[in-house]
């Protein structure tokens, strides 16, 4: 395996390689056998070395079936997806997912959901790590009271939280998050981004997150995606925010927030608006804003 897996994160190279994309998407198309029509055909995309891409779209378009191939838990129907370079059959170790509804394990407590994905053979991390480990991410979305609770006494929110902290002390290379914040309020929303874009920026992990709420990508993502069926094809158009908010990280996001209501941000904003109506105008029945 090129990259260790148990390699400290903050040992990772701090100097990004532009070049070699961490996650490749190549003119995957995906159909579930049981329909007849493909969810989308021909897609391609990329993540690079410490970059945040948020994917944003409508309802349907295939946003949690892009992330499930992208981390190799589906088979394209053609394409396919490679993870620093190589071509990927199921999950690697060095890659976490965080699924849409959380997946919590029910006979197990929030701290032992936390541990179970540290207990993962092929990431070889010694028990007392284990424990520095989960801690530490339970504080981190700030759950360490609840440590004990099953998932069953949990709210939404406290349960996409667990979700999170699960894919947070794995450390891991590149996080593919699935809608991680739909469920919190927007305050706490406001938290864990900035956790998120705090500890991707200090474990040097990539981020591929998908969302539904515009603002969302745009303040969390240094590029933005949108995934747009037009006439049965599948489109993605996209936008680099980095050279637009400057800055990195959590402080990226500050910039964002600062600078919401200058003309740049409502450009971009309208521009991003136009192209999700006309996307959700094309099917009957939606008014199209
Ligand atoms: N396991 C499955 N078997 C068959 N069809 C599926 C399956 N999962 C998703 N689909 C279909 O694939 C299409 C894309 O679904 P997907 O969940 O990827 O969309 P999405 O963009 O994530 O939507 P949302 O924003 O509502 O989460 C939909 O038409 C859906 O009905
Ligand atoms: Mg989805």
């Amino acid at each position: 395996m090129s990259s260790a897996v148990n390699k400290n994160p903050e040992e990772r190279s701090s100097q990004a390689d532009t070049t070699a994309p961490v996650l490749q998407v190549a003119h995957v198309s995906l159909r579930y056998p049981e329909n007849n029509e493909y969810v989308f055909r021909d897609v391609s995309l990329a993540v690079y070395e410490r970059e945040v891409v948020a994917l944003l779209g409508e309802s349907g378009c295939g946003k949690s079936s892009l992330i499930n191939l992208a981390g190799g838990l589906l088979a394209s129907s053609a394409g396919h997806v490679a993870f620093r370079g190589k071509k990927i059959q199921t999950t690697p170790p060095e890659v976490a997912v965080v699924f849409q509804d959380a997946c919590l394990l029910p006979w197990l407590t929030v701290y032992g959901n936390v541990d179970f994905a540290l207990r993962l053979r092929s990431l070889r991390v010694p028990a007392d790590e284990r424990k520095e480990r989960v801690r530490a991410a339970l504080r981190e979305v700030g759950l360490e009271d609840a440590a004990h609770r099953y998932p069953a006494q949990l709210s939404g929110g406290m349960a996409q939280r667990v979700a999170l902290a699960r894919s947070l002390a794995r450390r891991a290379e590149l996080l593919l998050l699935d809608e991680p914040f739909s469920s919190l309020d927007a305050i706490t929303r406001g938290a864990m981004q900035e956790q998120l874009l705090g500890i991707a920026r200090k474990y040097r992990s990539s981020v591929l997150i998908v969302t539904h709420d515009m603002d969302e990508g745009l303040m969390l993502a240094d590029r933005l995606i949108l995934m747009a069926k037009d006439h049965g094809e599948t489109r993605l158009r996209e936008w680099n925010l980095r050279a637009v908010f400057g800055g990195a990280g959590a402080d990226r996001r500050r910039n964002a927030q600062r600078n919401r209501r200058s003309s740049v941000f409502m450009d971009l904003r309208e521009d991003i608006a136009a192209d999700l109506a006309a996307g959700t105008a094309a099917r009957p029945g939606d008014a199209g804003e």
